[in-house]
């Protein structure tokens, strides 16, 4: 993008100057979709590489189970507030059907008809990789449904249903918030 940018505009910018102009950006697209309106920090410190590995390396996976998501975020020096809280970003966009089919095939904790529903529209046992699925019913809404979803067992991927399993764990508390 940095590259595009700088081509198109005959310009030099940096990646700070991108990122925060992306969080901005954010901000304002979350006070659109009726989420809150908060304010953007400007200070970032501009990284002297950038690699496309480590980026793709330290990503989470949607098929993560629990302790992997809390391990991952936690390398980052981030808890589990960090985890559950900003998951809440699946209230808006949508998912390939590869991201979750084993999800809705295999999965023991997710309701079943949500599951035939999927498998029988959006993603077949083969083919329709790209196919995509909203993560929430409102996925162009900043609102709770994701996490209520969840309560239904209706979460899209693996790793969304991790939060909440229904145990009565610090998670589930934090999502049923
Ligand atoms: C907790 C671990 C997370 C995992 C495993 C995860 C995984 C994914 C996956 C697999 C997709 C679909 C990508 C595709 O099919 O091409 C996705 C999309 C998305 N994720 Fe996450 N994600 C995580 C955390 C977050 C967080 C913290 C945010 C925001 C603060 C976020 C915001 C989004 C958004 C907005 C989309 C939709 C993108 C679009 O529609 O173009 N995710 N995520």
């Amino acid at each position: 993008m940095k590259r595009a940018l700088e081509h198109r505009y005959y310009v030099y910018t940096s990646m700070t100057a991108l990122l925060i102009y992306r969080r901005c950006c954010t901000r304002d697209s979350v006070a659109i979709l009726g989420g809150p309106d908060y304010r953007v920090l400007l200070g970032i410190r501009d990284a002297r590489t950038a690699s496309r590995d480590a980026a793709n390396n330290n990503l989470p996976a949607p098929f993560f189970n629990f302790s992997q998501l809390l391990s991952n975020f936690q390398a980052h020096e981030l808890n589990l507030k960090d985890l559950v809280a900003p998951s809440g970003g699946h209230t808006l966009g949508f998912a390939k059907c590869a991201t979750f089919r084993n999800r809705i095939n295999n999965d023991t904790n997710i309701n079943p008809k949500f599951a035939a529903s999927l498998r029988a529209s959006v993603c077949p046992a083969s083919g329709g990789d790209n196919n995509l699925q909203p993560f929430d019913a409102t996925s162009a809404r900043f609102d709770s449904v994701y996490y209520q979803a969840l309560l239904k067992k209706k979460g899209l991927l693996h790793s969304d249903q991790e939060l909440f399993k229904g145990n009565g764990s610090r998670s589930d508390r934090l999502v049923q918030r």
